[in-house]
């Protein structure tokens, strides 16, 4: 389109540096290269709520014609959130949610139900009795409360299950490994570790299996990303006992978009779906995810071949009607 595209999105991220953001993205730049009217205004965050609002409120100031956002906390990032929907702009919060009713469409998993899975699978797996360590993502952030409070509502089933320490491992591998070599007393004490996702139990089984502990403690994680370095990976090689799929929303965020731009009406509350991945189901679930990893890397490969051709093309059509004026 050379009079420029038709739809400004802007995509505020909380924080870009791991796999599952990066997946996030990847899924959002190809739904949107079946879109070439569309461009996409990213912003990262780093992990810092100051970043984002900042980022935000910038973002909003940039003729953008709606906002997805994956807030990086609830509360102290609403206010900004509330200004953008009230500037007449439409809005898709993505993942974590924020404490107002400020958004044209949620799109996320369910946490809580999440919570609950992980919580049955531990208590099955530790047939009712032992001691439990909780490691949460940053607690200012929706998933972390929703997957706390429905780990907790069920672990109350299973009353033989004491939780010796809940840690915040702030979403993070580096931080998580910091709280593991600091807390090893209570590691070196637990039947089973319980975090919130892949990366910060993936952190913390480095620190455990230094001090000869991983044989003995089980790890159980949350995300199940495919490819070499995802959760699929980690439970297949025995390193997480399970993990739960938690879908990036990445492409239905994009199609969400397009749908609201072009007037039509979208469904407020989209909730996508999780699946516990343990030893029994991993083979042929890791099968599949990394069969459509393949696919979606092709479908990335060809929209860049075409966008190539079609910057060829113009160039060349410029040229000859240059020389066709002279
Ligand atoms: C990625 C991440 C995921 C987690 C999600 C929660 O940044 O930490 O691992 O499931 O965010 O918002």
């Amino acid at each position: 389109n050379e009079t420029g595209p038709a739809y400004r999105i802007a995509f505020s991220q909380c924080t870009g540096g791991d796999l599952w953001r990066q997946t996030m993205l990847s899924d959002m730049k190809r739904a949107l290269s079946f879109h070439p009217d569309c461009s996409l205004l990213y912003e990262d965050a780093n992990n810092s709520t100051e970043k984002q609002i900042a980022q935000i409120r910038s973002l909003a100031r940039q003729n953008i014609d709606l906002l997805i956002v994956s807030p990086n906390e609830s509360a102290p990032i609403t206010k900004a959130i509330d200004d953008v929907f009230r500037q007449g702009i439409p809005v898709i919060v993505i993942d974590r949610r924020i404490n107002s009713a400020s958004y044209n469409a949620f799109i996320g998993g369910d946490n809580v139900e999440i919570g609950r899975l992980a919580a049955r699978f531990i208590g099955n797996y530790l047939k009712g009795k032992g001691r439990l360590i909780e490691v949460t993502g940053l607690t200012g952030s929706s998933p972390a409360q929703d997957r706390h409070q429905g780990f907790t509502e069920v672990m109350r089933q299973f009353p033989a299950i004491k939780t010796i320490a809940t840690f915040d491992g702030h979403w993070e591998k580096d931080s998580a490994r910091l709280l593991a070599q600091r807390q090893l007393p209570a590691f070196q004490s637990a039947d089973i570790v319980f975090a919130h996702n892949d990366v910060m139990a993936l952190g913390m089984y480095a620190v455990c299996r230094r001090n000869g502990l991983a044989n003995r403690l089980p790890f159980v994680g949350i995300d199940a990303l495919p490819g070499p370095t995802g959760g699929m990976q980690l439970v297949s090689d025995g390193i997480l006992k399970a993990t739960f799929l938690y879908p990036t929303g990445g492409e239905e965020a994009i199609e969400t978009a397009i749908r609201i731009l072009e007037g039509k009406s979208v469904q407020r509350e989209n909730v996508l779906n999780s699946v516990q991945v343990d030893a029994g189901n991993v083979k042929a679930l890791k099968t599949q995810s990394d069969k459509l990893l393949t696919q979606q890397r092709d479908i990335e490969r060809q929209s860049q071949r075409i966008a190539e051709l079609t910057r060829t093309y113009l160039t060349q059509r410029n040229t000859l009607s240059i020389m066709l004026a002279s």
